[in-house]
């Protein structure tokens, strides 16, 4: 496991406690000096749990990162050699022909099926979760008002109206908080199954009068042209009755949708909070500035990117957990044998061949 060297990055991917675990099923674990330092996990928890401190892992079989590997980072890799990351796929094609160039037989979390199999393994959920309880949390300290009802000497203090687009894991787990902390909390999203999971966290589902479709992975199919008007329009006569919007819509390798146009900002009161998880896919509100929070026309704006490394204790514990259990399932016993007739093995794998120069 190497130390994180992207911007900002304080995860990592394997902490003490699963590295022990590994070591104990036959694995040999190398640790990066360091590597676990950001994240409040030290050198010598490593250690005691039986993992070899390095100062260079470029002698393991299999490299578990959270980022994708920088260029340089890229060249160290070799021919044969297996790397396990968030390798951004649909997203970063010259960094996987990279890593199909060297021969490195690299697997994308991003990529594990999302099948009931698969499902200790989904990083995707697992980072998810972190972010959309943060979220709230981001909202509820920028918000000039409480979150719950208070009826006190000095009077009733009415609770906090929030409201979050997209409830997939990341939307579901910010408006499960959001209620935690006594705010009335409405969700919506264009997959209409959806309804039911937010009704049983006792939030309100909004009717926009739109409904999408899904593919077969469950994933949402992008919205018509048409039904992305008619979105926003809805969105915009609606946004004011909220204090707080919580936005987490996206499609996979797509741009995110545009939900709230900068004229619903507008009609939203002063003092309002929109956060906006879909920052890094260019954000679902048109005024979001991605890794910035910023004021506009009295609202705030938040469009803070890789949430989950602001929590990179249990964020690593998660995704360390998905790591082990795919390292697990690629190397029984601590042994590589790969079957690529394996759902999960061809569906991780992004690339796995040296390429022949034509
Ligand atoms: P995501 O992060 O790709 O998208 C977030 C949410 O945005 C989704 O719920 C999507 O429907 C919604 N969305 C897209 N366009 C929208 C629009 N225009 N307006 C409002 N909402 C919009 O999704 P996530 O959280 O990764 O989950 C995707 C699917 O995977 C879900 O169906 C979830 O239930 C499923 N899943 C399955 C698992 C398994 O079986 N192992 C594990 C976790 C999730």
């Amino acid at each position: 496991m190497p130390r994180e060297t992207a911007a900002g990055e304080r995860r990592v991917a394997l902490v003490p406690d699963l590295a022990g675990k590994l070591v104990g099923t036959g694995f040999e674990v190398l640790v990066e000096r360091g590597a676990g330092e950001a994240a409040s996990f030290p050198d010598a928890a490593y250690e005691e749990a039986g993992a070899r401190l390095v100062e260079d892992w470029a002698e393991a079989e299999a490299v578990a990162k959270v980022q994708k590997p920088t260029e340089q980072e890229a060249s160290r890799l070799r021919e044969g050699q297996v790397l396990i990351g968030f390798l951004q796929p649909l997203t970063d094609r010259e960094g996987i022909d990279r890593l199909a160039q060297r021969g490195v037989i690299a697997f994308a979390m991003e990529s594990i099926p999302r099948i009931t199999r698969a499902q200790p393994m989904d990083a995707l959920s697992s980072q998810a979760t972190v972010s959309g309880y943060k979220a709230t949390l981001l909202a509820a300290e920028r918000l000039p008002k409480f979150f719950p009802m208070l009826m006190t000497a000095a009077g009733t203090v009415a609770p906090a109206k929030v409201l979050v687009l997209g409830a997939g894991v990341a939307g579901l787990q910010a408006a499960a908080t959001a209620r935690r902390l006594g705010a009335v909390v409405t969700g919506f999203d264009v997959r209409p199954v959806v309804r039911e999971q937010i009704e049983s966290l006792g939030a309100n589902w909004l009717d926009l009068g739109v409904v999408g479709e899904e593919t077969e992975g469950g994933y949402a199919q992008e919205l018509s042209e048409e039904q992305q008007r008619q979105q926003q329009q809805e969105l915009e006569s609606r946004l004011p009755e909220f204090d707080v919007v919580i936005t987490t819509a996206l499609i996979p390798g797509r741009p995110a949708p545009r939900l709230i146009p900068a004229s619903a900002v507008r009609a939203m009161r002063p003092g309002s909070v929109v956060v906006d998880l879909a920052a890094e896919a260019g954000g679902n509100c048109e005024l979001t500035e991605p890794g910035e929070e910023i004021v506009r026309e009295g609202v705030t704006i938040v469009g803070f990117t890789n949430l989950p490394s602001s929590m990179p204790f249990h964020a690593s514990q998660l995704y360390a957990r998905n790591v082990v259990a795919l390292l697990h399932h690629l190397a029984p016993e601590g042994e590589l044998a790969l079957d690529w007739d394996d759902e999960i093995t061809a569906g991780a794998c992004v690339t796995r061949e040296q390429e022949v120069p034509a």
